[in-house]
């Protein structure tokens, strides 16, 4: 099915089922411990041995020798996979450093080999008898100091210009011209990288944690450099991705290797501590923004350039991508440009290229209406535009960011705020209030699903869609007992396994709409194959209550199928839609903080999130998925940061003990409102994505909040006590 004009009044829109805040249907199976993930599944591989990783000593150089002598004498050892003994690899389209490094060592803690013995602790032991001579060469590991060598990024959208900025900047009354930096950062979600892998003869199944099933799929099979239909991944329960899982990782390209070498099932693990360098991380930029205004509010020039580094053959962080689009001006730029650094490989994580890049805007906004002495809203609002203001001729599906803004600060109480930082005072505390706008790009992607009516009257989704603790078991059943008529217990969901159709998978927020979509294709598909089945009219057949009718007449589902089953399957393709309308998301963040006045000890108390997200598919999940995401922007604001050790080149706090996360005595009430919204240009469902709206802007807007209490302004991530208490200069308000 071809989605290529705007939605019209479909089965979607009765909202018996979709749109109610249900609770998970695979909550009990969690709870109860049914629900296995990877490396808990002792019931397909009983006999599985264990794979240790073991992982590069330098960040950048050659391996000059390998001992494995003693490793292999160790007791319970089966076999050792290295480059050299591995055969020959190929590299998947989406990795950009080899997954298993030798001799020629891309970065720190990148795997060398994999130990496999009969238990656990026995890979473990004789993986650290390994005996690894490296000839370490000097690498780039500061930004800062690589800067300078960046280059163009080969996208061709690293610059983009419209009207003159340099001389509308140059005349502007009023201006800003400021640096920001945001640190690199680690996905941490709490179940660790792991897969199993089962040979049987040249066919390869591996249960995994895998936020994209066919991507991993299509890499696995040009690593080892065998046809895609010869791998199988399965990855049903995921424990948190963030953009960490969303490709073929080192632990699953080596337990199949491993299990080919033991010629036996293997299950191999990341510890925690090797997640961090073994894996992709958020890349740290550095972000200059010129705004230039009228006295009187309106942005005449906007500027945003942006560095960040990566491996070679890597990406930039698109940290500009927001300012594009977010608000109007008639002379604009941005630039993107790409270090080589030889830190471990820089990518996705919750919201690329926004999460970021808010982080800075938003405070340069905040900067500028401080400078214009107005409202940070209404300097917003009077920038607002419905159009893309690059192509004006382009507009929005849905743009209601104003609205978002109103409507958050009167919930919020953003009358009480005094713009004066530093004049309200709660005990030790100084109390300020912040906002910032949210804004994040809805993708559309092709989505299958194939869906089977049973002789009970049950119906069976299949698709290799996945659910990383999001709630897309729970939205796929309730799309598909909506075009089915049937109650939400008369479904069932069956997802990541590439056996199943390919899916959208889950990223980039675009996993809910575009998932859904695809189950509505092929219930479309489904209503067909019933409607003729019970010899009724499929042109005007309805299913509701348990039942197909049509003329008068009606027939139960659970009565259609006599023998075998109904089959339909079918996929969501899209046309141009949305290229003729820019599709975002939008939201306002409000947030009220205390800054202890003589320690400068940050707490958050009050947050406050209006979302914009077209149709919400299922309110209870989608706020779970907008209080993790703040959760997320208020460790982005205050804590989290991967150090880095700038002689040796990795990641010093790779663990969760140095890598600090909020925990629940950090993260206050929050409360999210949604706009009652459809958006017809996005799907039949009328959906957009809304997991990662909820951390853009989160960072600038507790950024924004501490500046209003203590008047210090951070312009370095995270923002720390001692930056806040240096900003106070010890005189104390
Ligand atoms: Mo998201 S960073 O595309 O999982």
């Amino acid at each position: 099915m071809k989605f290529d004009s705007p939605a019209t009044e479909n089965p979607i829109d009765r909202l018996q089922v979709v749109g109610k805040p249900l609770d998970r249907i695979d909550g009990p199976m969690k709870a109860c411990g049914k629900a296995p993930y990877a490396y808990e599944r002792h019931d397909v591989a009983p006999n599985a041995a264990y794979g240790y990783i073991v992982h590069a000593g330098i960040a950048k150089g050659r391996i000059v020798s390998m001992d494995l002598a003693e490793a292999r004498r160790a007791p319970g050892v089966i076999t050792i996979v290295t480059a050299e003994n591995a055969g020959k690899l190929g590299k998947g389209k989406r990795n950009t450093a080899p997954l298993l490094g030798g001799p020629d060592i891309a970065h720190y803690h990148q795997a060398v080999a994999l130990v496999v013995a009969e238990t656990f602790e026995q890979a473990r032991a004789a993986a650290n008898l390994v005996r690894v001579k490296y000839d370490a060469r000097p690498g780039a590991f500061d930004l800062q100091n690589a800067r300078t060598n960046a280059v163009k990024p080969k996208s061709e959208e690293a610059d983009t210009a419209v009207g003159n900025f340099i001389e509308a900047f140059g005349k502007a009354p009023v201006k800003l011209d400021a640096v920001y930096t945001t640190p690199d950062q680690s996905h941490a979600m709490m179940e660790p990288h792991a897969s199993l892998a089962a040979w049987d003869g040249d066919k390869v199944t591996v249960w995994t944690a895998n936020q994209m099933i066919d991507w991993g799929r299509q890499d696995m099979a040009a690593t080892l450099g065998i046809p895609k239909e010869k791998v199988r991944i399965i990855s049903p329960f995921i424990g948190g991705g963030f953009g960490g899982k969303l490709f073929l990782r080192a632990e699953s390209l080596l337990a199949v290797l491993g299990a080919r070498a033991a010629k036996r099932p293997v299950k191999v693990a990341l510890a925690r501590p090797m997640m961090i360098n073994n894996t992709t991380h958020r890349p740290a930029t550095i972000q200059r923004i010129r705004i230039g205004s009228t006295p009187d509010g309106k942005i005449t020039a906007i500027g945003h350039e942006s560095w960040s580094g990566d491996l070679p053959g890597g990406q930039p962080e698109t940290a500009v991508q927001q300012t594009r689009l977010l608000y109007a001006g008639a002379n604009r730029m941005t630039a993107m440009r790409l270090a080589t650094l030889d830190l471990p490989e820089g990518n996705a994580m919750r919201a690329p290229g926004e999460a970021p890049g808010l982080m800075a805007l938003e405070i340069a906004i905040d900067e500028m209406a401080e400078k214009l002495r107005m409202d940070p809203i209404a300097f917003r609002i009077a920038n607002d535009t419905q159009v893309d203001p690059e192509h004006p001729q382009r507009p929005y599906s849905q743009r209601r960011l104003a609205e978002c803004l109103r409507m958050g600060a009167e919930r919020f109480g953003w009358s009480a705020r005094k713009p004066q930082p530093g004049a309200v005072r709660d005990g030790q505390w100084l109390v300020g209030m912040g906002v910032a706008a949210a804004f994040r790009n809805n993708l559309v992607m092709t989505s299958g699903a194939r869906v089977r009516l049973d002789k009970s009257g049950m119906a069976i989704v299949e698709t290799d869609m996945t659910d990383i603790g999001t709630g897309s078991y729970t939205i796929i059943a309730q799309t598909a007992a909506e075009m089915l008529g049937l109650p939400i217990e008369k479904v069932a969901v069956r997802l990541g396994d590439s056996a199943y159709p390919v899916s959208a998978g889950s990223g980039g927020q675009w996993g809910g709409n575009s998932s859904t979509a695809g189950v509505y294709a092929a219930c479309v598909k489904l209503r067909e194959a019933i409607a003729k089945r019970a010899g009724l009219n499929p042109a005007d057949a309805v299913f509701a209550n348990g039942q197909v009718s049509s003329a008068g007449r009606a027939v139960p589902l659970a009565s259609i199928v006599s023998d075998g089953e109904l089959v339909g399957e079918d996929k969501m393709e899209y046309g141009d839609l949305d290229k003729k309308y820019q599709q975002s998301t939008f939201g306002g963040h409000f947030v009220e903080v205390g800054v202890d006045a003589a320690t400068g000890e940050i707490r958050v108390r009050r947050m406050l999130a209006v979302c914009a997200a077209g149709r919400i598919l299922n309110p209870k999940s989608a706020r779970s998925q907008v209080i993790g995401a703040m959760t997320m922007g208020v460790g982005a604001a205050l804590m989290e940061e991967l150090a880095i050790d700038k002689r040796r080149g990795f990641f010093v706090n790779h663990d969760l003990a140095g890598y600090e996360v909020p925990v629940h005595a950090d993260i206050p009430h929050q409360e999210v409102i949604f706009l009652d919204e459809v958006d017809p240009m996005s799907s039949p469902m009328k959906a957009k994505g809304v997991g990662e709206l909820g951390i853009c802007g989160v960072g600038a807007a507790v950024a924004n909040a501490i500046y209003n209490a203590s008047g210090v302004r951070v312009r370095q991530y995270p923002i720390t006590l001692d930056k806040v208490l240096a900003g106070m200069g010890g005189s104390a308000l």
